[in-house]
């Protein structure tokens, strides 16, 4: 649906809908640079939404929302605005935290340079934080259809055996520890790149000379919490649609779905993904052994030796070091609140689109 998704909420039955799949315009410290809404303003303008959502979501539905941090403007710290946003829909409007994910997006990029790359005084932010709120206490889901293969590691205990013992932490692991399930049960860090430049959508975007949608979340991000926590036939609603690809995903995987997107251009280009126009399959599962879609994510410590270099600056890092170039090197930016790429300027409708 073209339009305000306040709107097309207001005409829903309630009780109509089984997932609210969404990512929302992120919340920006310093208004309107690309068009989102403020930090300091988000709560405000989110409530009418949160309130449409916990009447149309039946009390098994769930209400899954991606939403990213946001730097300070000015000063290397971060806004808490999602943390408050998750506050305000568990106790203003009765939703339950079913479960936060955390969604790790390894190819981000290690902005705000001023405070990683020039300052190094803060690390790489690389995590989306994934709020899975529910109606209820119990909404339906089952961890069986997001499954995940073995790690190595877990393979070779798997076939070495794992010997019954009481764990350091207090657990007591028994021998059916190493019964071989087929698969293991994944934890609430989704790993997931988001890098997709040149897929069938941009082709389309360009070949008709639509914008690229700036802030979509890849397909896959969808697909777990689909498949975790609908059937077939049940109606999922994203109501910030963007490029639409929670409705790619509902109708591959069968469910009925609602999109809705304020700026028509993003849809134009969303049509890419649906008959006449696509022919996107379901991508193979992994062979057994395949090790192509695992991250490595060293310990911390494996470069520790002892040397700890320069003492840490006393000031916090309030004054860049004097080696930094200020005429041709890296200037303080003007805001700091995004945390990945650099969009092009949203064309109509732009004062709601997403920081990241
Ligand atoms: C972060 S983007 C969603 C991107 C989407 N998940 C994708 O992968 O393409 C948020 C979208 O919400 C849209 N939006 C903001 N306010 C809206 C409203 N009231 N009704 C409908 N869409 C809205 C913005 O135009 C923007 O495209």
């Amino acid at each position: 649906m073209h339009g305000d998704s306040l709107t097309l909420l207001g005409k829903m039955r309630s009780q109509s809908v089984d997932l609210v799949m969404t990512s929302p315009p992120f919340g920006l410290v310093r208004k309107k640079d690309y068009g989102n809404v403020a930090a300091s303003e988000y709560l405000g303008w989110f409530r009418p939404f949160a309130s449409q959502i916990s009447r149309v979501l039946r009390d098994t539905g769930s209400f899954v929302i991606d939403i990213g941090g946001a730097w300070e403007a000015g000063q290397p710290t971060r806004s808490l605005y999602h943390f408050k946003l998750l506050i305000m829909l568990c106790e203003e409007f009765g939703f339950h935290l079913a479960q936060d994910f955390y969604w790790w997006n390894p190819s981000k990029l290690p902005t705000p340079a001023e405070w990683v790359t020039v300052r190094r005084i803060r690390v790489k932010d690389a995590v989306n934080t994934v709020w899975w709120l529910s109606k209820t206490a119990w909404p339906k889901a089952s961890n069986r259809r997001v499954l995940q293969p073995y790690s190595a590691s877990m393979m070779t205990l798997l076939s070495n055996g794992y010997k019954a013992k009481k764990r350091p932490s207090g657990h007591d692991i028994s021998e059916k520890f190493s019964i071989d399930n087929g698969a293991a049960i994944p934890p609430n860090l989704i790993a997931m790149p988001n890098t997709e430049s040149n897929g069938a959508y941009q082709r389309y975007c360009e070949d008709h000379g639509l914008p690229h949608h700036p802030a979509r979340f890849p397909a896959e991000l969808p697909e777990y919490f689909v498949r975790m926590l609908t059937d077939r036939g049940d109606l999922v609603v994203d109501p910030f649609a963007g490029s639409c690809v929670t409705g790619e995903v509902a109708e591959r995987l069968g469910r009925r779905w609602v999109c809705a997107e304020l700026v028509e251009t993003y849809l134009e280009g969303a049509l890419s993904r649906f008959p006449p126009h696509n022919n996107a399959t379901q991508k193979p599962a992994a062979k057994p052994g395949d090790e192509s879609g695992f991250y490595r994510v060293p310990r911390p410590g494996l470069l520790w030796n002892g040397i700890e270099g320069e003492p840490l600056p006393v000031d916090g890092g309030r004054k860049r070091p004097a080696s930094v170039k200020t005429a041709s090197g890296p200037k303080p930016p003007k805001t700091l609140s995004r945390s990945a790429g650099t969009p092009a300027p949203l064309p109509r409708a732009a004062s709601t689109d997403p920081a990241d």
